[in-house]
């Protein structure tokens, strides 16, 4: 049978989807998050965290969204974090890289974040967690000559499953600093769909059937696109 991953009324955008990569851009001034958190603890936000759903965005396009958010010691990056990726229909991961440079802001843990060593426009802050369950992280970047700002929206979880209680959460986060959440999309993660499931032997057979498309999709996109780049996560 299979789980309910979200039990609440998620609104999906799915027209612009199918080319998602591209950040989300919106009319006028960055929303203004005027929550105060008083302290952030690096060290519990560590480790691995699940993505729930999030706004389309160029560097993560895929489903199965596995974030390890690993903490630098003693070096220049404060976070050096993970995502890890799939492509369902071709069974293959994807690995992307940001490191994250602490901001001086006092009132938001906020980063600088830099992918392959160029800094990005937006940064990411982290609007809530509790360590243990939940967070929403967001950024914004306001470019006054067109008008509009460009948002980032990552909801995460600690768990795979999610629960209403969780979704109220976040919605109500989100409520707060005025972030407009209509266009977020669901991310699977649902294990059997995700090819993570090797212990039973329903999911052994679906993981010959992916490997057998995921051949099939490396051979069309020698030709088309580049190649991405794999890896088996660790
Ligand atoms: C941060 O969390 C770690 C791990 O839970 C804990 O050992 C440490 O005391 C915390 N630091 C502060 C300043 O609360
Ligand atoms: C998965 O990969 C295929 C083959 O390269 C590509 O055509 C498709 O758009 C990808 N799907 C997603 C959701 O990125
Ligand atoms: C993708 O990563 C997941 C999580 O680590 C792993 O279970 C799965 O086997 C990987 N799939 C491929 C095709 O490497």
């Amino acid at each position: 049978m299979e789980k309910i991953y979200c039990t609440c009324v998620w609104t999906v955008f799915t027209v612009s989807l199918i080319i998602a990569q591209k950040d989300l851009q919106f009319p006028g001034r960055c929303p203004s998050i005027d929550q105060v958190k008083a302290s952030f603890n690096e060290s519990k936000f560590a480790g691995r965290w699940y993505e729930i759903s999030r706004f389309p965005n160029r560097h993560i396009i895929g489903e199965c969204v596995i974030i390890d958010f690993l903490k630098h010691s003693a070096r220049k990056k404060d976070f050096e974090v993970h995502f890890l990726f799939t492509n369902i229909s071709c069974n293959w991961n994807t690995s992307v890289k940001f490191e994250l440079v602490k901001t001086p802001d006092p009132t938001l843990p906020s980063y600088d974040v830099y992918v392959n060593d160029k800094k990005e426009d937006i940064q990411m802050y982290i609007l809530d967690t509790d360590y243990k369950s939940y967070s929403v992280i967001w950024g914004c970047f306001y470019n006054p000559r067109k008008q509009e700002n460009t948002q980032r929206l990552s909801i995460i979880s600690r768990n795979k499953v999610v629960n209403k209680g969780f979704c109220t959460k976040t919605f109500e986060i989100l409520n707060t600093n005025g972030i407009d959440r209509q266009y977020l999309k669901i991310v699977q993660q649902n294990d059997a769909t995700c090819g993570r499931n090797s212990g039973s032997k329903a999911a052994k057979v679906k993981l010959v059937v992916l490997m057998a498309v995921a051949m099939f999709c490396r051979k069309l996109s020698l030709n088309t696109i580049p190649q991405p780049k794999t890896t088996n996560c660790v």
